[in-house]
């Protein structure tokens, strides 16, 4: 599959699906622009060798409707901010007005089309949305990694409407550390697993499991598979419904003869607002309380697990980090990544937030921008956005 840089671009309409979904403040301001400054290099490459850039994205979930609250407004003036340069934004992603924007391009300068969701052809990779996208632009360049799990027009379909397709910079990294991480490892290779619920991460803990040569679960989610041990884990959230599953995934663990580490001890309270909050071992949380985060002696345990590790992949927080006496657990994880001598690979949404949060993220060695896609790939399955790129010949 050909990268940006594989491509003649030069004077060329560029299409550029990215991830520009970033979080907005009160005011309705960028909040973050991490997904931002992500797709730099690509865009800043199309600048430099003289490219009509036409970038795609979509904000939020709208739903298929024209909402203003979830304009790319703010992100047209974050971006202009960033390059020094302006950035117009046109007021649809087709239509009349779009093509006069895009034949008025000049070698070099960018535009951005609003919200593509405020299409309902978007999420259901929608034909003729995807052909007059396709149609805007000679070249599209898929460099939106975070929502390469959806198989959406501007994502997927677009890609048959258009002569030539490749990779952004980002996409490529990300694909690059995921493919160095999980499927081409230096050993050991150690995996975190956190998050609330054993369902949103069933499929991706059972594809690990035949890769890693250690795996650490916390998050609410570990008071499942404590249950499936026969540990009393107090009043704490379990899902019910999954401890049969959770039992067979320690047993798979267990035949396969790799380590599985589970908390043996948790900050408790009686609910996450309570001011009152005590460490117990599992076993011995009471009636009324509920874990919220690892304790000490599970840190203790995790550290110690990772110490050998060559590659670590982490995704999802090992407590609810958001309420700051319950985030210790998860900070002091980030610290530890940080401290070793191997690949560390960060992958989630909440997970990111967590270790930015933490403090200094410059010791990991790459921090996904994808949610739901890097829990994809973690799942062996395929992202649609690469399919569709690979048989378009990109
Ligand atoms: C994300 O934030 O993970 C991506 O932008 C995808 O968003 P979505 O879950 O609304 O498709």
């Amino acid at each position: 599959m050909k990268s940006i840089d594989q491509l003649s671009i030069s004077g060329k309409k560029v299409l550029m699906r990215v991830d520009l979904n970033c979080p907005l403040s009160k005011e309705g301001d960028v909040a973050d622009d991490t997904r931002i400054l992500a797709v730099l290099p690509s865009i800043n490459y199309c600048i430099e060798q003289g490219a009509k850039l036409i970038l795609c994205s979509h904000l939020g979930r709208p739903k298929g409707e024209r909402r203003p609250e979830f304009s790319l407004g703010p992100v047209a003036k974050r971006l202009s901010e960033i390059l020094g340069k302006e950035v117009r934004l046109s007021n649809d992603c087709i239509g009349d007005q779009v093509k006069q924007d895009v034949e008025a391009l000049k070698n070099g300068d960018v535009l951005l089309l609003e919200n593509i969701r405020f299409h309902p052809g978007e999420t259901k990779n929608d034909h003729t949305l995807a052909k007059e996208l396709g149609e805007l632009a000679d070249i599209f360049i898929n460099d939106a990694f975070a929502v390469c799990h959806r198989a959406h027009a501007s994502v997927v379909g677009v890609t048959e409407f258009v002569k030539e397709c490749g990779m952004g910079f980002l996409l490529k990294k990300e694909m690059d550390y995921f493919h160095k991480a999980i499927e081409n490892p230096v050993r050991p290779l150690v995996a975190i697993m956190g998050g609330a619920k054993v369902s949103s991460k069933l499929g991706a803990i059972k594809n690990i499991l035949n890769k890693v040569d250690k795996l650490i679960i916390g998050g609410a989610m570990a008071n499942t598979f404590l249950k499936a041990k026969g540990v009393d884990v107090g009043d704490s959230m379990i899902e019910e419904d999954l401890i049969e599953e959770a039992r067979s995934i320690l047993e798979k663990a267990s035949s396969l003869g790799i380590p599985l580490y589970l908390p043996v001890d948790a900050v408790v309270s009686r609910s996450m607002e309570d001011a009152v909050q005590i460490i117990k071992p599992y076993g011995e949380i009471p009636t009324g309380w509920k874990a919220f985060d690892i304790g000490p002696a599970t840190v203790t345990l995790y550290r110690e697990a990772l110490q050998d590790a060559k590659t670590v992949v982490w995704n999802g927080p090992l407590g609810a980090f958001e309420e700051k006496s319950f985030s210790r657990g998860t900070f002091a994880i980030s610290s530890t990544l940080a401290s070793l001598h191997a690949l560390t690979i960060v992958g989630g949404g909440d997970t990111d937030r967590a270790i930015h949060e933490a403090g200094d993220t410059s010791e990991i060695s790459y921090m996904s921008t994808g949610g739901g896609a890097f829990l994809h790939l973690l799942e062996g399955k395929e992202l649609p956005g690469v399919k569709a790129l690979e048989r378009c010949g990109g």
